[in-house]
């Protein structure tokens, strides 16, 4: 593996993290301008979680449709952004299921082809096998234990995970085993919370909780939960920070207001031309009306003749990221 960017974190200061008590701040993002703003406020990790099917690409409960290409793609642009932050790529459905080499050969994809600085993937069992594969061709990998969303339909649903004293000494093994094969760290997703906290007890590397309580290493929210993007029913464990689609319907109603009764664009929203050219271009047009709409002044005047026409006003600055 190639050595980590400057001012990336460093694998081992999560251990690090875990032995002096410090919490590790995970969330996810699917895009530029979601990894800027989680590198901005110093979160920690950033997971392009294939919760990205059902956030993103507008699957109904399940995470299961996305695909590789559809991560490597939403995984590049986030490494692309986040520079701070350990970028892991979520394994999705199928792309480490069939065999230790499928998955070594897909998280490879993510490391080589999308910049990720390492993977998730979900599940012990078979899983175990693949975690040590994985870690073997030189690339970390982060467990997920407890409610694996993958395997929701042989779970039963989407339903908390080790409520029983058998399932929950599972859910135990099951981590300890992962880190055993070599994980840097476990999502522990939908557990309570004792058994959350054992397992953080029994492991050297970090928990990362999401429904899993507040002893656990870190903990991880999706972007659009805590942002008040989703909407509908959310799991109890979401907090929520924002009501951002709330503020989003509103500005758009706003604008489709203002382009349906003329109040948009305004004289600030709209490009100028020197007077003289104006002149011109107007004795070449068959419609030389001063009243029709024009690139300069409109609404300054009810009747503006050329010799009225104010001053050209200096060109604003042109946003890189779109046509003026
Ligand atoms: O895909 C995802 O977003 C996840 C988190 C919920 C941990 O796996």
């Amino acid at each position: 593996m190639s050595t980590p960017p400057q001012g990336k974190l460093a694998l081992p200061k999560l251990a690090e993290m875990k032995r002096r008590g410090e919490k590790i701040v995970m969330v996810t993002a699917y895009d530029a301008p979601g990894a800027r703003f989680a590198e901005d406020a110093g979160i920690d990790i950033v997971l392009v979680g294939d919760t990205a099917a059902m956030v993103v690409l507008g699957y109904e409960g399940t995470t299961v449709p996305v695909t590789m290409d559809e991560m490597l793609f939403l995984t590049r642009t986030v490494a692309r952004s986040a520079r701070r932050p350990m970028v892991i790529g979520d394994m999705p459905f199928g792309s480490y299921q069939v065999s230790d080499e499928a998955a070594v050969e897909n998280a490879i994809r993510f490391v080589k082809e999308a910049g990720a600085d390492a993977v998730k993937l979900e599940g012990a069992g078979p899983s175990l096998s693949r975690v040590r594969a994985i870690v073997g061709a030189g690339i970390p990998v982060m467990g997920h234990v407890g409610l694996t969303p993958q395997s929701a339909t042989m779970l039963g649903g989407f339903k908390t995970q080790g409520k029983t004293a058998d399932a929950a000494r599972r859910l135990v093994d099951d981590a300890v085993a992962l880190e055993e094969e070599g994980c840097f760290a476990v999502v522990l997703e939908a557990v309570p919370a004792p058994v959350a906290a054992e397992v953080t007890r029994r492991l050297t590397v970090p928990t990362i909780g999401i429904g899993a309580g507040p002893d656990c290493d870190g903990q991880v929210l999706v972007y659009h939960d805590l942002l008040g993007l989703s909407e509908g029913h959310l799991p109890r464990f979401v907090k929520r920070y924002a009501s951002l689609s709330r503020e989003i319907r509103d500005a758009l109603e706003s604008y489709a207001e203002d382009v349906r009764a003329g109040t948009f664009p305004e004289e600030q929203h709209t490009y100028e031309m020197p007077a003289e050219e104006l002149e011109a271009f107007e004795r070449t047009t068959d419609n030389p009306s001063p009243s029709r709409p024009r690139a300069h002044a409109t609404k300054r005047s009810s009747t503006p003749t050329n010799a009225q026409l104010p001053a050209p006003r200096s060109e604003p600055p042109l946003r890189k990221t779109s046509s003026p």
